[in-house]
């Protein structure tokens, strides 16, 4: 049967493709250690999962499609704790996860075939929303040699045209670990304006900053309010990833408004999981300082022995739990494949995710890949051995060097 030509140009998420690979190797007893997905091994808070055995509701009812007042509410105190006054709960819509928060902001933002600038390598997924929304993503090139700090804001600029609805960032970011600084967002914040154009932010990683490094959020710049987004969730910051629970968060209530038919038209957001994110954000402030520093050791424990292999290129991620390293191969999703197909180190391999797919311009990151770490260190330690060792059988078996 005939299926629509514009699902057949959708991309397979490289985060997940190789998944039936993994799971055959499992079968065959081989251990696959995970660093493809932003799964994090971290218990989520007491206070979200005794909210979950105590809930005692008959029905499970639909609730209203902007979110229970209760957790709209306890994001307005989450967010004074960062510093970000003045928002109310009219200011937040909650969503089924961050996704549908991307995707409800181009939905919302954006008619087909209008653009949004955004920096590679990406959130990848962000791919599959634009396609849907019909919005094509202009890229700026942030490059490992300089850290994958932000490009120039010139290069921004050069790219901006009459179709040009706004610049998406990801910070901390999500494949790089960059984080952008408060003088960053606010020579973007300045460029924006003086085309007209919004800011949308996707800060869903904000508590996860390293070695001492602040976080600015968007949200801190009132004098822009009418045109930024947060697009925020609680997947990773309470390790609830599996409770579907994100926001948009905007002073601009026109925004709001409209994303709200999007909202209305998908119902709720999941009603359950919402009361878990409400009690999720009473947990003391040291569940997450502890989650922050455990990833800070897997990032320095990982990163040390990755670049001890040889021809493997990394720098240093300053937050979220992800990395982009260059591997000394022809192809990453070759050897991707061939670490789940045709090896293993002592009945151990690694699953990760080629990186091209987290590029807008072809031929971009072909021989890089990105690597999580939200598993433990003897894993990671583990992984980095594999890798080694996969590295030196893929060059001389599929390289012949
Ligand atoms: C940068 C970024 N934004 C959004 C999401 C989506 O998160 P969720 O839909 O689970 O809230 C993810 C998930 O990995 C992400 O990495």
């Amino acid at each position: 049967m005939k299926m629509s030509n514009r699902i057949s140009s959708f991309q397979a998420s490289p985060i997940r493709r190789l998944v039936p690979y993994a799971r055959e190797a499992k079968s065959k007893g081989i251990h696959v250690i995970h660093l493809n997905i932003g799964q994090p091994d971290i218990l989520t808070p007491d206070e979200a999962l005794d909210a979950i055995h105590k809930y005692d509701e008959k029905i499970i009812e639909y609730g209203l499609s902007e979110g229970e007042l209760e957790l709209r509410k306890g994001l307005l105190s989450y967010y004074r704790n960062f510093g970000i006054e003045g928002l109310d709960e009219d200011n937040i819509l909650i969503t089924t996860g961050g996704s549908e928060a991307i995707q409800f902001s181009l939905m919302t933002l954006c008619d087909p075939y209008d653009e949004f600038i955004i920096p590679e390598p990406y959130y990848t997924n962000v791919a599959t929303f634009a396609n849907i929304a019909m919005v094509t993503l202009v890229p700026v090139t942030s490059r490992m040699e300089d850290g994958f700090r932000l490009p120039d804001i010139s290069e921004f600029e050069s790219k901006i045209n009459k179709k040009t609805m706004g610049i998406l960032l990801c910070s901390p970011n999500n494949p790089t670990g960059h984080v952008y600084s408060e003088v960053e967002l606010r020579e973007l914040l300045e460029l924006c304006r003086k085309h007209d154009i919004f800011l949308v932010v996707d800060e869903v990683y904000r508590e996860f900053c390293y070695d001492g490094k602040s976080f600015t959020s968007v949200l801190s710049f009132p004098e822009y309010a009418d045109r930024v987004i947060c697009i925020d969730s609680f997947s990773k910051r309470f390790s609830m990833c599996g409770a579907r629970v994100g926001a948009i968060v905007t002073r601009n209530k026109e925004v709001l408004e409209n994303a709200l038919k999007l909202a209305q038209a998908r119902l709720c957001p999941p009603m359950v999981e919402q009361k878990a994110a409400a009690q999720a954000l009473t947990a003391p402030a040291k569940y997450v300082e502890d989650v922050r520093t455990c990833y800070e050791k897997r990032r320095n424990t990982l990163i040390k022995a990755m670049q001890r292999i040889p021809g493997v290129r990394c720098s240093m991620p300053k937050g979220a739990f992800y990395f982009v390293a260059d591997l000394p191969v022809d192809d990453a999703e070759k050897f991707a494949l061939f670490m789940l197909r045709d090896f293993n180190w002592e009945g151990n391999t690694v699953m990760f995710a080629p990186a091209e797919d987290f590029y807008v311009t072809k031929g971009m990151g072909h021989t890089q890949a990105r690597f999580a770490y939200v598993i433990n260190e003897d894993e990671l330690a583990l992984a980095a051995k594999c890798l080694e060792e996969g590295l030196k059988a893929y060059r001389k078996i599929v390289m012949h060097s």
